[in-house]
C-alpha cells in the first residue's frame, strides 16, 4: 500500500498531538530529593526500595505516607530503586536540622 499525501499529514498531526500530551504529562512532575525529615534519617543512596515501601507503599493499609495514585508507575518495578529518581545527598541523611 502506498501512503497518500493526506495519510502523511494525518501521521504528522497524530505525532504532534502525542508529543504534546507527553510533554504535558511530564510538566510539574519534578523528582524531589529525599527530604531531610526525621523519618528519613539513615537513608543513603543504597537504601533498597523495600525499606522505602515500609512507609510509602500505597497498597499497605496504614502506610505513613502512601504514594499517590498519580505517582509515576515505574516505582512498581522490582528492579528500579527509588533512589534512582529521588536522590539522597552524598553520605546519606544523618542529622535533621531542628526547626
Ligand atoms: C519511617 C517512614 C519512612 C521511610 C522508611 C521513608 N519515608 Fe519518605 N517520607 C516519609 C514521610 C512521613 C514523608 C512526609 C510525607 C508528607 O509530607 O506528607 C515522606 C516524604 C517523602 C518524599 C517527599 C518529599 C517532598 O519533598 O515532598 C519522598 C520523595 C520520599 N519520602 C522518598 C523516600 C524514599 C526514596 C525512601 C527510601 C529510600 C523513603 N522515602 C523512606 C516517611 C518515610
Ligand atoms: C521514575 C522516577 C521515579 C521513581 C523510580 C520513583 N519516584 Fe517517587 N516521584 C517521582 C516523581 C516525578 C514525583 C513527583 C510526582 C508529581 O509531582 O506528581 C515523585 C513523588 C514522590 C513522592 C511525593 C508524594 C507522591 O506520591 O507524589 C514520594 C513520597 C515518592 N515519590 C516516593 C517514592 C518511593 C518510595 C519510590 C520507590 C518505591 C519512588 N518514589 C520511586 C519519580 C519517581
Amino acid at each position: 500500500m502506498r501512503l497518500k499525501r493526506t495519510d502523511w499529514i494525518f501521521i504528522l498531526v497524530a505525532a504532534a498531538v502525542i508529543g504534546a500530551l507527553v510533554l504535558l504529562s511530564l510538566m510539574g512532575r519534578e523528582k524531589k530529593p529525599v527530604s531531610a525529615i526525621p523519618q528519613h534519617v539513615g537513608i543513603t543512596a543504597d537504601t533498597p526500595r523495600a525499606d522505602c515501601l515500609v512507609c510509602h507503599d500505597p497498597s499497605v493499609e496504614g502506610s505513613v505516607a502512601p504514594l499517590a495514585p498519580t505517582h509515576p508507575h515505574v516505582w512498581k518495578k522490582e528492579q528500579v530503586a527509588c533512589t534512582t529518581c529521588h536522590t539522597v545527598p552524598p553520605g546519606g541523611i544523618e542529622k535533621v536540622p531542628v526547626p
